[in-house]
């Protein structure tokens, strides 16, 4: 959920520094219209060494897979996009933020077919705060299993981070919150369990920490990941495998994993209390061990922090131009 205004200064726009105001698209463009759309969803920490991007690496060959699903040409190689993920963080002066890369189809025939369409892409900048709510952290959500099942195989690809998936997640999310619930859990077309509208889900039962496969419709999580490796160091046993919906209701700890959601534990399932009802101790420990990346009380081993230093890297866009048409009606 977003802390105040998300605005920042800038957004890097094809490869040049924008106003936030400015950096607009016309309305036939063709991402609009069909949906066509790939993007990521990354964290900024703020920590003792200064801003630091969470497990960037992951996140842009992420955004590389999606593309390439969707034969979607990057105009932009990881590397530059690398860059203009620190230049946001450095040039909107933020030390925490949420950044979002976007590659999109712009101005085109609004036929089905997107080959050969332009490529756009966006990096903003957002400030973000917890997601799903205050308190969320420690005291857990309360959520509700889906009416909707996630998309079934060989519908979209669910490994793709793109757009057009997201109009499943906001179905789960409106029916969600009409229940009075903080979010949602979807089961996959097979009626097993899959994960949220923008987050992967963990099961705990007799200390062994169980989530759902990427073949049950799941984005593969980066903090899925994070979480997994961080269990493995503590000696939990990690089971990648199907359950069914009713291990929700027996669970002794459940919790959500995501870069918005980070480990957000959760209390209930349609109104069952999950465990004692509050944040189990496992969930608790992986949540010290998470946050600790950021605030250096967890070495960071894996070299997941991408550390934003204060000059340019290679590959940064230009400043601004004022003498740009576009630029001069701000
Ligand atoms: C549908 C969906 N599942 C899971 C996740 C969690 O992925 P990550 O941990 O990489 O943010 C997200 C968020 O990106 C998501 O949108």
């Amino acid at each position: 959920m977003p802390v105040s205004s998300p605005e920042t200064e800038w957004i890097w726009f094809n490869g040049r520094m924008v106003p936030w105001e400015s950096a607009t698209v016309h309305v036939m463009t063709y991402a609009l219209h069909m949906g066509a759309a790939v993007f990521e969803g990354i964290r900024c920490y703020d920590t003792p060494r200064g801003p630091a991007i969470f497990r960037l690496d992951a996140h842009l060959l992420r955004l590389a897979d999606s593309a390439r699903m969707y034969r979607m040409p990057m105009p932009y190689d990881p590397g530059q996009l690398a860059a203009a993920c620190h230049q946001v963080v450095r040039e909107n002066r933020v030390r925490s933020a949420y950044l979002r890369p976007l590659a999109f189809l712009g101005r085109g025939p609004l036929g089905t077919n997107p080959l050969g369409k332009p490529v756009e892409v966006i990096v903003a900048a957002l400030n973000w705060g917890t997601y799903l709510g205050t308190g969320a952290l420690e005291e857990g959500v309360d959520v509700g299993v889906s009416s909707w099942q996630r998309l079934a195989p060989n519908t979209m690809p669910t490994m793709a981070k793109a757009a057009g998936n997201y109009l499943s997640s906001q179905l789960m999310s409106i029916e969600a919150h009409r229940h009075g619930y903080a979010e949602a859990i979807a089961l996959d077309s097979s009626g097993l369990l899959s994960e949220g509208p923008g987050e992967n889900l963990f099961l705990v039962r007799n200390g062994v920490l169980f989530t759902p496969p990427t073949a049950a419709a799941v984005l593969p999580g980066i903090t899925r990941d994070t979480v997994i490796t961080l269990a493995r160091e503590l000696g939990l046993e990690v089971r990648e495998q199907t359950a069914p919906r009713e291990a929700l209701y027996v669970a002794d700890e459940l919790f959500f994993t995501g870069t918005a959601a980070e480990v957000t534990p959760i209390r209930s399932v349609d109104g069952v209390p999950v465990g004692s009802g509050g944040r189990g101790p496992v969930t608790a420990e992986l949540q010290r061990l998470f946050f600790g990346l950021f605030d250096g009380r967890t070495e960071d081993r894996w070299g997941w922090l991408d550390y934003v230093s204060e000059a340019p890297a290679s590959g940064a866009a230009a400043p601004p131009d004022a003498t740009d048409p576009e630029l001069a009606a701000v």
